[in-house]
């Protein structure tokens, strides 16, 4: 993995701006700000692709417990340390800061069909391509999607086509860290978090947050949120007709499920038009 990748994996945001390290860095201007990313503690630690080999995992996302087998069939997990949601059987939705740019790309293997990343029950399929947001710039458009070589036999996750679903109660799930700092996970951990509006969430983010093309998740008073690895995957609910449907995917926070800092997700409604042409024609 190069240091790059491993770095876009990583990153508790979209680099480029630093946003998390205002509060600690304040008027830290941006290039220091970045290089400072590594160094930070609220960078938290690189992603391995190592993960924790306990089979009674420990509580986590942060505060979550283990996903059933089977109970979100269209969770992906990505090798350069990220997640994803099968958006189609062959496209995977995942971040734009978990990827590098857009174009041909055979170097990301996506595993799904297990919560357990080393079941015989999981598959692993490489990419063909990856499709960054257009205009991606480490701010907002947190989303991007993924080509895989061969389809998999898998259930598909819907998107928020409107804000309608903006509100109440949602599901986070990923393979990340179980706290900040802690290790990837080899059995998917869930956890429900409450949505948290702009104005609040704005609170803790400032000018950070962009309103437009984020929404913000978590308890006031900290203790669950998705963190470090968990990037990429998707923040759903049900719908009306009771099926699952997308309307974040995991991108930033400051740490991971401090009291006061929701953590926040591409905002998908925003998006999906963006995504459903993208995916026609990638
Ligand atoms: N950027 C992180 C990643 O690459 C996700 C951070 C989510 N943080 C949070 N507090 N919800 O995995």
């Amino acid at each position: 993995m190069t240091a790059r990748g491993r770095g876009a994996a990583v990153c508790v945001q979209p680099p480029t701006k630093g946003r998390p390290l205002k509060n600690l860095f304040g008027s830290v201007k941006r290039a220091a700000a970045l290089g400072a990313v590594t160094l930070a503690a609220v960078s938290l630690q690189p992603v391995s692709t190592a993960v924790a080999q306990d089979p009674t995992p420990s509580p986590a996302i942060v505060g979550g417990t283990p996903a059933e087998e089977g109970e979100f069939p269209f969770m992906v997990r990505l090798s350069m340390g990220c997640g994803g949601s099968l958006y189609a059987e062959d496209i995977v939705l995942t971040a734009a800061h978990c990827v590098d740019g857009s174009g041909p790309d055979t170097s990301i293997t996506a595993t799904a069909g297990s919560v357990d990343l080393e079941s015989s029950d999981a598959v692993s399929v490489n990419s063909t391509e990856v499709l960054q947001a257009p205009g991606y710039d480490g701010n907002g458009k947190d989303w991007a999607l993924i080509k895989l070589e061969q389809p998999l036999d898998l259930p598909t996750l819907n998107i928020a086509d409107t804000d309608a679903y903006n509100e109440g109660d949602f599901t986070v799930a990923g393979w990340g860290a179980d706290k900040e700092g802690g290790d990837q996970q080899r059995y998917l951990l869930k956890a429900t978090v409450p949505f948290v509006d702009d104005a609040a969430c704005g609170e803790a983010y400032g000018d950070s947050l962009i309103p437009g093309e984020e929404i913000c998740a978590g308890f006031e008073e900290g203790g669950t949120d998705s963190c470090q690895g968990d990037s990429g995957g998707p923040m759903f609910r049900k719908d009306d007709s009771d099926q699952w449907v997308q309307v974040g995917i995991v991108s930033w926070g400051q740490g991971c499920a401090r009291p006061g800092y929701p953590g926040v997700y591409a905002e998908v409604s925003a998006f999906a038009e963006d995504i459903s042409k993208a995916a026609a024609e990638l």
